[in-house]
C-alpha cells in the first residue's frame, strides 16, 4: 500500500508557524524571526547585475571562490588557518544543518541539542535516523547549559553536540569561561562540536564569543547570511570549519543535497559583505534600543520577568500565572491582535514562557505592550481555559 515514510509521519509542523497561519492580517507580528529590513541596496544591485552578467548556471558545490574566501578572512582572526577550502556556501543555515545532520548521525545514534532550541534541530535528527537528546538551558542558570545536565544525557553512541549563542529563542550568550567548559565537555567526549553562531553580528553588551578558536579540532560552524543582510528569502548560508575531513564529507552531501547554491546570489553576498560591512551593526543598534524598551516594558508587568538578552532580536519571558500553559497565553495574546510564540514551540523547558521577536519598529512594539499588558493584567488572576488548546 502506498504509505508515508515513518520519518515523515515522525515530524509536526512548528508552533511558531501554527501561530502565523492564525494571526489576522492586521496582527503586530512578533512571531517570526526575522528583521524587517531589506537587504543592502550593493547586494541587490550586485545579484541583479550577475544575473545580467550571466551567472545563471551551476556552480561548484562549494559556491564562488571569492565568496568563500571572503567568508574565510572573516573568521581567520580567531583561525588564521583558515581558506577558501574550508567553507562550503549552502543554501541557507536550515540546509548546513540538515547536511550536517546527514554527516554525522547513524541510526542508533544521538546528538545532544539545546532545549528550548530552534525547532527545526530536533527533526533533522529525527529524520536523519538519530535521536535528538536535549540539554536544559534554564532561566535560572541564564539559559546556559550546566555541564553536570550534559554528562547525565551523554553515552557512547552520541556523536554530536549543537551549542547557540546568541540563542533562538532566549537571546543568551556565553562568556569565554563558559565556552571553554562547554568545549572540554565535547572534547571529554569526543564529539563533533556543531556550533550555529547566525545571530553572530546581533549582538550588545559584549564581544561575540565563538567556539572557533577555542582549540578543539572537531568545531563545526554553521552560518547564515539570514539575519546578518537581512536576506531571509534569499535562503544563503555557509558551513565552515578548519578540520578537513568534515569539509570533504560536508561538501560531497551537499552535492546530493542541493547540488550547489544560487551562482548570481553568491555575487550579491559578496557585494554585500565587501562593501556594505558597516549594515549588520547599523541593523543591530536599531534592535538594541528595542531590546531596551521591550524587557522595560514586561519586566514591569505583573508575574512577568525576563532576563535582557544579550544577542539575537528574542526575547524569553517567564510568567507565573498558574495553571496557564505558554500556548493559552500566546492565544489570549493572539485574540488581541498580537502575535507571538508559545514557549512551548521551542521545547518542554520553554513552557512557562513566551517569545516576542522584536523584529518591528518602536511605536508598534510600544503598541503591543499595551495589548499586552491589558491581556495579562485580566488572565494573571483567572482560571485558565478549562480545555487547554490543541496545538
Ligand atoms: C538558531 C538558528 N539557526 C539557524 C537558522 C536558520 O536560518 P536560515 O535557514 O534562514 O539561514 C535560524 C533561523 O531562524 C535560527 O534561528
Amino acid at each position: 500500500m502506498a504509505e508515508f515514510s515513518e520519518r515523515a509521519k515522525a515530524i509536526q509542523p512548528t508552533g511558531v508557524r501554527k501561530m502565523f497561519d492564525m494571526a489576522g492580517k492586521d496582527s503586530i507580528q512578533l512571531g517570526l524571526g526575522e528583521p524587517d529590513f531589506q537587504p543592502p541596496d550593493t547586494a541587490i544591485e550586485a545579484f541583479y547585475q550577475a544575473m545580467k552578467d550571466g551567472h545563471n548556471k551551476y556552480t561548484t558545490t562549494a559556491g564562488l571562490v571569492e565568496l568563500r574566501a571572503e567568508i574565510a578572512s572573516l573568521w581567520a582572526h580567531l583561525e588564521p588557518s583558515l581558506t577558501e577550502d574550508d567553507v562550503c556556501i549552502t543554501m541557507s543555515g536550515t540546509n548546513a544543518l540538515l547536511t550536517l545532520s546527514l554527516c554525522f548521525l547513524n541510526q542508533g545514534d544521538n546528538i545532544l541539542l539545546p532545549d528550548p532550541c530552534f525547532p527545526l534541530y530536533g527533526p533533522h535528527a529525527t529524520i536523519t535516523g538519530g535521536e535528538p537528546r536535549f540539554y536544559p538551558c534554564t532561566f535560572e542558570n541564564e539559559f546556559v547549559p550546566t555541564i553536570g545536565s550534559l554528562e547525565e544525557l551523554v553515552d557512547e553512541n552520541t556523536k554530536a553536540i549543537i551549542y547557540n549563542f546568541p540563542s533562538n529563542p532566549t537571546g543568551a550568550t556565553i562568556t569565554i569561561e563558559q565556552r571553554d567548559e562547554l568545549l572540554d565537555f565535547a572534547r571529554r567526549h569526543d564529539l563533533w562540536l556543531i556550533t550555529d553562531e547566525v545571530y553572530d553580528r546581533i549582538i550588545y553588551d559584549h564581544p561575540h564569543v565563538s567556539f572557533l578558536g577555542g582549540g578543539y579540532d572537531k568545531v563545526v560552524m554553521i552560518q547564515s547570511f539570514s539575519k546578518t543582510f537581512a536576506m531571509t528569502g534569499w535562503r544563503i548560508g555557509y558551513i565552515l570549519s578548519a578540520n578537513n575531513e568534515i569539509m570533504t564529507q560536508a561538501k560531497k552531501m551537499q552535492y546530493y543535497v542541493t547540488a550547489c547554491s544560487t551562482d548570481a546570489m553568491q555575487y550579491g553576498v559578496l557585494a554585500a559583505l565587501q562593501k556594505s560591512a558597516y549594515y549588520p551593526t547599523e541593523m543591530r543598534d536599531a534592535f538594541w534600543q528595542r531590546r531596551d524598551l521591550i524587557c522595560q516594558r514586561l519586566n514591569a508587568m505583573p508575574g512577568v520577568s525576563c532576563h535582557v538578552p544579550e544577542g539575537a532580536f528574542y526575547v524569553f519571558p517567564k510568567f507565573d500565572f498558574p495553571g496557564w500553559s505558554s500556548v493559552d497565553v500566546a492565544l489570549e495574546i493572539l485574540k488581541e491582535g498580537v502575535v507571538c510564540s508559545p514557549g512551548s514551540a521551542f521545547g518542554k523547558s520553554g513552557e512557562g514562557h513566551l517569545r516576542f521577536a522584536y523584529t518591528i519598529g518602536m511605536e508598534k512594539i510600544g503598541a503591543a505592550m499595551d495589548i499586552v499588558e491589558s491581556v495579562l493584567a485580566r488572565i494573571k488572576d483567572s482560571p485558565p481555559p478549562e480545555q487547554a488548546a490543541e496545538f
